[in-house]
């Protein structure tokens, strides 16, 4: 081989569909989620039948693939028949009522919305789907500011599934008695994936996404095992692309364990920095425990008042808990024999937030 055997050529890609690795790229086959398919296909199933639906709260960690399979059930009614209307709304993006009316008329090809008010809206829209029976998917409802919308769909459209979806299982005690009474939904929890299933979702998308044998085998491991760490398939469809780009700014023709390496290296670096969002009693505790990591929570603390700091143990505990819920530290909770129960806090290096989870 010549020296430059190895080399990508300027019009080379080691990409055949960079696309794959888009985080709204629907893949044909939604891999290991087809019991939860399966159950939410029967939620719908009696508004096929002229009959009601039933409600469905589905929750669970983010990049677990909560969406893509909700949309995957959207385009099978949207194949299957015009009597269904599937209507899916993030409501990150439509945070009120009035946003929500205003895209439920424009999903249904109603286009003289302006100057309207939020009834008026809703009020087209309602005679629009009380013509057929309709499916509705509220990704992300907690991060709606108000909940007038559903109960104006609980109460003045006839039939009808209300599929909601959050990360936050709690959400739903929150939710006003009016409401939460006439919904009442079935739950159905998605479960992160194994690390054998992360892999298989990871290896569908590498012969998508690119040339046969770019991707060498330790890369691909290193990237596995980072997102089965991460618990977000999201973070290894980041690290694949990053990865691959590093590739090929080196002219490689092959994923290497140093572009994987770069890739990982950089996320960390994200993890660390996001830090910053943190307050400042909060980061010095943080601090704290990234250099007493192993030790107890009220060894932990006494070290947090001999450096000077003023809160109260109860504060502490807190903060101590939002540092853990955030994954900045890993608390163990652990039967202490003679001395009670405590709480072992450890400093998690690396992977302290997940690149994803923006909640
Ligand atoms: N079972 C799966 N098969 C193929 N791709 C998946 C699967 N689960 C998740 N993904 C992909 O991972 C990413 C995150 O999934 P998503 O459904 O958006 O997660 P969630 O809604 O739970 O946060 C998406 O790009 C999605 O296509
Ligand atoms: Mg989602």
């Amino acid at each position: 081989m010549g020296m430059f055997g190895n080399m990508l050529g300027a019009d080379e890609s080691i990409f055949k569909n960079e696309f794959a690795l888009d985080f709204s790229y629907m893949p044909k086959l939604v891999l290991y989620r087809e019991q939860q398919q399966r159950y939410i296909a029967s939620c719908i199933a009696p508004l096929f039948n002229n009959r009601n639906g039933k409600n469905l709260l589905i929750y669970g960690k983010p990049g677990i693939g909560k969406t893509l399979a909700c949309l995957k059930v959207t385009e099978e009614i949207e194949e299957k028949t015009d009597e269904v209307i599937p209507i899916y709304v993030n409501c990150w993006q439509k945070n009120t009522s009035f946003k929500i009316s205003l895209e439920l008329c424009e999903k249904l090809g109603y286009r003289l919305t302006h100057n309207k008010k939020t009834d008026e809206l809703f009020d087209v829209a309602r005679k629009i789907l009380n013509k057929r029976a309709v499916v509705f998917i509220f990704d992300e409802i907690d991060k709606a500011e108000d909940y007038d919308f559903l109960y104006a769909i609980l109460e003045d459209i006839h039939k009808k599934s209300i599929i909601l979806i959050t990360n936050h299982k709690e959400w739903v005690a929150t939710l006003e008695q009016r409401i939460k009474s006439r919904l009442m939904p079935d739950m159905m929890e998605f479960r992160p994936y194994s690390a054998k299933e992360t892999e298989g979702i990871l290896r569908q998308r590498v012969d998508f996404a690119f040339v046969p044998n770019a991707m060498k085998p330790e890369a691909f491991n290193m990237i596995v095992q980072k997102t089965v760490a991460m618990e977000d398939i999201r973070t290894g469809l980041h690290l694949m692309k990053e990865a691959a780009q590093h590739a090929e700014s080196r002219s490689s023709r092959s994923i290497d364990e140093q572009d994987a390496e770069h890739a990982i290296s950089k996320i960390d670096e994200f993890n660390i920095k996001s830090s910053l969002d943190l307050g400042e009693d909060e980061r010095f505790i943080l601090a704290i425990a990234k250099s007493n990591s192993g030790k107890k929570i009220g060894e932990l603390f006494k070290s947090y008042q001999d450096s000077g700091g003023i809160s109260s143990y109860k504060t502490f505990q807190r903060k101590i808990k939002k540092l853990e819920q955030n994954r900045f530290i890993i608390v163990a909770r652990t039967d202490g024999g003679s001395e009670g129960n405590t709480s072992i806090i450890k400093y998690n290096s690396g992977q302290s937030k997940k690149l994803t989870d923006f909640s």
